[in-house]
């Protein structure tokens, strides 16, 4: 029978610089220690800790992938085994921990690999279960392979800081090391990953001080950098019970709401248009589709056709040319749908344009019940969307609720997006740019943990109150409102 192989998504190695980094600060010099690789990969670790002259029978290295790798001779590496079942056949305990484990939800593996990463036991003795990901498991079952004083350096993926599942390891982990490090990169560690990463570092299993940081740094150069440096930075101690903080009941977005682009025009300088435009051009209101194109226009709790058509009368860019029917017969209409490239026509030849039929016909989201700005110096927020047939283009996420739910409800969700429990995640997982601004992709967003609004029926008057502070500057206090409302 053929062996279960590692899904190709998990496939992505620790730059060798990163892994030397991680592997120098667990390392004690003083005494030779036992190391352990659990998805070893193409050996970055491994290699690492070899070049600190550790003997290759003290390096233990596993990995699911058959494939060997010219590296494996560095150490005592074990292929095609899964490490959950391996571990279990294992009673000795290793000084070291090091790896950057497989990021896939235990639910996407085969059936097989499934069993073995539920069978392991969270860190309080309950079930992981199938909702979690690999990486959990993996970093419980490290740290029980790990002995007395051992040390363990992992990568992990910025969710590791909310998610649901992972939890009871945030909660316990502290109290079983001396110290605790957590730094996080601002921008992806990983060439062709846009995700964001942490790479967890805990030293002397055992240990009794509690000492905890979060270091938070621009990227892989400053991460390495403050590895080099995490001795001599001071971590605060935590209070001796570990604080089991309320954590509200939640539903991940994508089960409350969708998250799609605005419409793709392919030449935006050709359908996308202010009321201005459309007149100089003769063009009649039926060939024309009401959007917002521009993150500004969205900048308000909710846009109805009172401040569309304000911004309409201000000439923002606010029709798209979409005819059909009728209308294709009326003579401006025709002229600017012949009209060459070099007339100020459409560029026929754009990929999205030469792909669709009819070809001046931008396909658009259906059920747009808000929109998100992706890319914001302001955070995260919804505006409702209260005129039926306004859609956005792709500078803009639309959102479609996936119930039928009322119009409290919706509001409530949008309340939800602003509390200090999402807030803390976006600010985990946006990349930064040089100018302030933060992008979310849409699966971002569809990935955020949203805590479950009780019934508020005022919602929509109150959603404005928030949202308005939200967006003028007074952040915080719209967050702790939306706190009280949401997490009561
Ligand atoms: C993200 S890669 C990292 C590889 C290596 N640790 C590094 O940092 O370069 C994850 C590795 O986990 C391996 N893997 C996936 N599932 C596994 C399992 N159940 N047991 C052992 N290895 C596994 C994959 O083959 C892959 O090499």
């Amino acid at each position: 029978m053929p062996r279960v192989q590692p899904p190709p998504s998990c496939k992505v190695y620790t730059p060798s610089r990163l892994a030397r980094a991680m592997v120098e600060v667990v390392n004690e010099q003083n005494r030779v220690q036992r190391w352990l690789e659990p998805s070893c990969g193409k050996n970055a670790f491994i290699k690492a800790i070899r070049d600190l002259n550790i003997p290759r029978a003290k390096i233990v290295g596993v990995d699911l992938d058959v494939r060997q790798s010219k590296l494996d001779c560095l150490g005592m590496v074990s292929r095609g085994e899964d490490f959950f079942s391996w571990s279990k056949r294992r009673t000795k305990r290793f000084d070291c921990v090091v790896g950057n484990p497989p990021y896939v939800a235990i639910n996407r593996l085969a059936q097989k690999l499934q069993k073995s990463a539920t069978e392991i036991l969270n860190l309080d003795g309950s079930p992981i279960g199938l909702g979690a990901n690999t990486w959990y498991p993996f970093l419980v079952q490290s740290i029980r392979m790990l002995r007395d004083q051992g040390n363990l350096a992992f990568v992990l993926p910025a969710s590791c800081e909310f998610s649901n599942y992972s939890e009871i390891g945030r909660i316990n982990l502290t109290s079983m090391f001396d110290r605790v490090d957590f730094i996080r990169s601002q921008k992806p560690l990983f060439e062709d990953v846009s995700d964001g990463s942490v790479i967890l570092i805990c030293r002397n299993k055992g240990g009794k001080s509690r000492l905890f940081r979060r270091h938070e740094v621009a990227d892989i150069d400053s991460v390495i950098e403050r590895l080099g440096k995490l001795d001599s930075t001071k971590a605060k101690a935590c209070p001796v019970e570990p604080k089991t903080c309320k954590i509200a009941n939640t539903k991940k977005c994508s089960e409350v709401f969708e998250v799609r682009i605005g419409g793709v025009t392919g030449d935006a300088s050709y359908f996308v248009m202010p009321d201005s435009r459309r007149k100089e051009l003769g063009l009649p209101v039926s060939a024309m589709t009401p959007v917002v194109s521009k993150a500004r226009q969205i900048t308000l709790p909710l846009h109805n056709l009172k401040s569309w058509q304000s911004q309409r009368e201000n000439d923002e860019r606010v029709w798209l040319f979409r005819p059909h029917g009728k209308c294709l017969k009326h003579e401006k209409v025709a002229a600017y749908l012949k009209r060459t490239v070099a007339n100020g026509g459409c560029n026929k030849k754009a990929y999205k344009i030469q792909n669709r039929s009819p070809w001046y016909s931008t396909p658009l989201p259906e059920n747009v019940d808000g929109f998100i700005s992706g890319m914001s110096s302001a955070g995260l927020w919804m505006c409702m969307n209260e005129m039926p047939n306004l859609v956005a283009t792709n500078t803009i996420y639309v959102t479609s609720f996936v119930e039928d739910l009322t119009r409290a409800e919706k509001y409530a969700w949008a309340l939800s997006l602003m509390t200090s429990t999402v807030n803390r995640q976006t600010k985990r997982s946006t990349r930064t740019y040089a100018d302030g601004l933060s992008k979310l992709e849409p699966g971002e967003i569809e990935d955020l943990m949203l805590p479950i609004p009780p019934k508020i029926p005022n919602a929509v008057s109150l959603y404005r109150k928030v949202c308005s502070l939200y967006l003028n500057n007074q952040k915080p206090y719209a967050i702790k409102m939306a706190d009280d409302l949401v997490l009561r």
